[in-house]
């Protein structure tokens, strides 16, 4: 009998590689991490050190440093690596160079007979998530991209607060499509309770009061708002990741809205974006088509076309 150790390789050891894989120690969520970065001291350096704090888990994990070469046997591979955006730059404006940094990350890991599954949160997500997908040759559901779920506990965040503080996680609503500017939020589909946010928007004067485009632009803007404070996000984006991993090794059956390949789903196909999909040990097994009005399609459709226009700069 061989019991097979839970193995995930983190891919770019910077702010976001190095919280992801704080997050997965913390939460004990697999027995074997890789810490794999252009700058091999740097991935040393966070493996010695979060190996020093492994005595005070619940759960022992060993962390070293590697190379693509040793992925093979790898479940989950996160990939952080990118350029970040400059003072002024969208996530999209960082394209070309993190399409680079992919096709020299992508191929070594195939090569090493890598057949699991693969995280990405580098960005612009959508866009590379599908670059990743094209690059690796794997099936859809195997490349997910961390696409709106951060943006999604943003707005929950937001709501919450007009809604007496209830827990996020009680609050059913999502922000779709491109992890970026364009993002839209379905309003028909936001409930609390079982009860429409917009049939309480009716009974109740201040939910009345709430400018919902403002709360649109609010989630889309918060990542600037936290880049402008501490130059960087990577907390949230860390918690994304690793609640997506425990979806797929737990089998959880979550309902995420990760970056998902479309096929046919709200009359789109061939393009990765945020939507609400089924989470398990599969990987994306299923996009959910949920209502919307006509207007809301119209937005969602209008931010798909962003991503079309960008993903034709990389040749698709
Ligand atoms: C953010 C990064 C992940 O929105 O784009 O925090």
């Amino acid at each position: 009998m061989t019991i097979k150790p839970r193995k995930i390789a983190v891919v770019g050891t910077g702010l976001v590689g190095s919280s992801c894989a704080f997050a997965l120690v913390n939460q004990c969520v697999c027995e074997e991490i890789l810490m794999i970065d252009i700058n091999e001291e740097r991935a040393k350096g966070e493996a010695w050190d979060l190996t020093h704090g492994v005595e005070f888990m619940s759960q022992r994990t060993k962390i070293k440093n590697g190379s693509y070469a040793e992925c093979k046997d790898v479940d989950v591979i996160i990939i952080t690596a990118g350029a970040p955006p400059k003072q002024g730059q969208t996530r999209l404006d960082t394209l070309g160079v993190s399409a680079k940094i992919c096709e020299s990350i992508v191929k070594p890991i195939m090569d090493s007979g890598f057949n699991g599954i693969f995280i990405i949160a580098s960005n612009p997500v959508d866009i590379i998530t599908y670059h990743v997908w094209k690059l690796s040759g794997l099936p859809k559901n195997q490349v997910i991209g961390t696409g709106t779920t951060i943006d999604t506990s943003r707005l929950k965040n937001f709501l919450s607060q007009y809604l007496d503080e209830v827990d996020v996680r009680s609050i059913h609503a999502y922000s779709m499509g491109e992890h970026g500017d364009s993002q839209m939020v379905p309003w028909s589909n936001v409930s609390i309770a079982g009860k429409a946010f917009l049939t309480m928007r009716k009974e109740n004067e201040e939910l009345a009061k709430i400018n919902l485009d403002e709360i649109v632009e609010k989630t889309a803007k918060a990542g600037w708002e936290i880049y402008a404070r501490k130059g960087t996000t990577y907390y949230g984006i860390a918690s994304c990741t690793v609640g997506i991993i425990k979806s797929i090794f737990h089998d959880e059956k979550k309902i995420l809205p990760v970056s998902a390949l479309l096929n046919g789903e709200y009359g789109e196909e061939n393009v990765y974006a945020g939507v609400p999909t089924i989470i398990g040990k599969n990987g994306v097994e299923k996009v959910i088509e949920i209502d919307m009005t006509l207007e809301e399609l119209h937005k969602f459709k209008e931010s798909i076309n962003i991503l079309r226009d960008y993903m034709s700069k990389i040749g698709y």
